[in-house]
């Protein structure tokens, strides 16, 4: 075959494919009662270099209409993957975001309120900064109600009131957004109380809310967007109280998913990368967690671990935030393209390096998994009774 119509064709696909990607990114500009769709930038990197790679090996092992017909499909499949999902109109819809008293459900909360969602935002504390914050900023529409989700007389409370003032217009969707983690340690040095914690606001608190809100959501054939964690997906080391919670979590919505589907009901999960919001990249609270669980450990435990050993863990933590994204705008685009894409996803996985981290998770046998994980968040020294100068100083005495 001609080498000129080859480069030819592949370029002409190349222009092609560009052209699709520049005019989807033209058009997905955000405004109010106008929904986002999904991010057109690095999502795209991983794909447009494996259609590259695609391109060269088609090109030096298949005949031009074959390896050309291949590429084409390939492009076709990248376009349709990052296509935008057809949006409904905001016209009013009413939603329940709970854990608005900063980081991503603050953040939601005030992007569906400009969007002319009528907002109910659940906060701990009605005088937080956070909370406060929303009072200001945003319209009359935004409603700001107390809940603490392990009290059920607060998620009583809420229920009745979201009953009371949808009547005109029901409820469309409700976002699982509140969560809990105050823990970063092995699950040996994890306090049984703190697996519980984690399970009451991550586990049952949202689980309460939810069946409560049911009926509701049913007369609406509305959304339940659900914040988990890839934590409840993987084995993240000293991350057990809350990645035990979030697995229950997904699970459960991942049930809910397809239970509810005769209802009309659609139920995502948003998997977050790792992002700077409250209290989960401030080292100031991280040192008080990490004193309290010295404190409370038993003598026992602390001999065979070694306080270095805890202390160690927290340096790394802390080392660790570092490559927190600030800029929530991911996981705002991907709850609200849950609550108002025509189909929307069953899980959104906003955030950097997911890609690779599931990649690795599902298809790379168990000790790659364990290092990977290792490598990329936390990697423990060896407890205190198992490091060699340990036994040298027992031989002595
Ligand atoms: N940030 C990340 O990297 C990341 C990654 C994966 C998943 N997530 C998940 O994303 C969700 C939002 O967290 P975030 O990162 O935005 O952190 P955040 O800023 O700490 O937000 C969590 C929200 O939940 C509230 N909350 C805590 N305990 C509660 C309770 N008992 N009842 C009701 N509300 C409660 C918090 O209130 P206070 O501010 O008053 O404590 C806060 O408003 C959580 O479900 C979290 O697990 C976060």
């Amino acid at each position: 075959m001609e080498p000129g119509l080859e480069r030819w064709a592949h370029g002409a696909l190349w222009a092609a494919l560009a052209g699709s990607l520049a005019l989807r990114a033209a058009r997905r500009a955000p405004g109010p009662g106008r929904g986002l769709g999904p991010p057109l930038g690095r999502g795209l990197v991983l794909p447009l270099a494996l259609l590259a790679a695609l391109q060269s090996l088609c090109r030096a092992w298949l005949p031009l209409p074959l390896g050309l017909a291949l590429a084409a499909a390939a492009a076709g499949l990248l376009l349709w993957r990052a296509a935008p999902r057809g949006l409904l109109p905001v016209a009013g819809r009413a939603v329940l975001v709970t854990g608005c008293d900063s980081g991503f459900g603050q953040a939601t909360a005030r992007h569906l309120d400009i969007m002319g969602f009528r907002v109910f935002a659940s906060v701990l504390d009605l005088q937080s900064p956070g909370a406060q914050e929303l009072r200001q900023s945003c319209s009359t529409r935004l409603t700001l109600l107390q809940m603490d989700l392990t009290k059920t007389e607060d998620i009583q409370r809420v229920l009745q009131h979201i009953q009371a003032h949808t009547n005109s217009t029901g409820l469309w969707g409700l976002v699982n957004n509140a969560g809990f983690n105050d823990t970063i340690a092995d699950a040996e040095l994890s306090p049984l109380g703190k697996f519980r914690t984690c399970m009451e606001v991550n586990f049952f608190g949202s689980l309460e809310l939810t069946k409560g809100l049911l009926p509701l959501l049913r007369s609406a054939g509305g959304r339940i967007v659900t914040v988990s964690s890839p934590a409840g997906d993987m084995p993240f080391p000293c991350l057990a109280a809350y990645g035990a919670s979030k697995a229950a979590l997904s699970l459960v919505m991942d049930t809910f998913r397809s239970e509810l589907q005769p209802w009309g009901i659609k139920v995502s999960l948003i998997l977050p990368g790792y992002y700077k919001t409250g209290t989960t990249c401030d080292p100031a609270f991280w040192n008080l967690q990490k004193q309290q669980l010295l404190a409370s450990l038993p003598q026992e435990l602390l001999q065979a671990y070694g306080e270095d050993y805890v202390e160690e863990i927290n340096q790394q933590f802390i080392q660790f935030m570092k490559v927190a994204v600030e800029d929530l705008s991911a996981v705002v685009n991907s709850i609200t393209e849950g609550l108002l894409a025509a189909n929307p996803a069953v899980r959104y996985y906003p955030g950097q390096g997911l890609g690779i981290m599931y990649f690795i998770h599902r298809y790379l046998p168990y000790f790659v998994r364990d290092l990977f994980l290792k490598g990329f968040f936390i990697n423990p020294k060896l407890p205190r009774a198992l490091r060699r100068e340990h036994h040298n100083d027992v031989k002595k005495a």
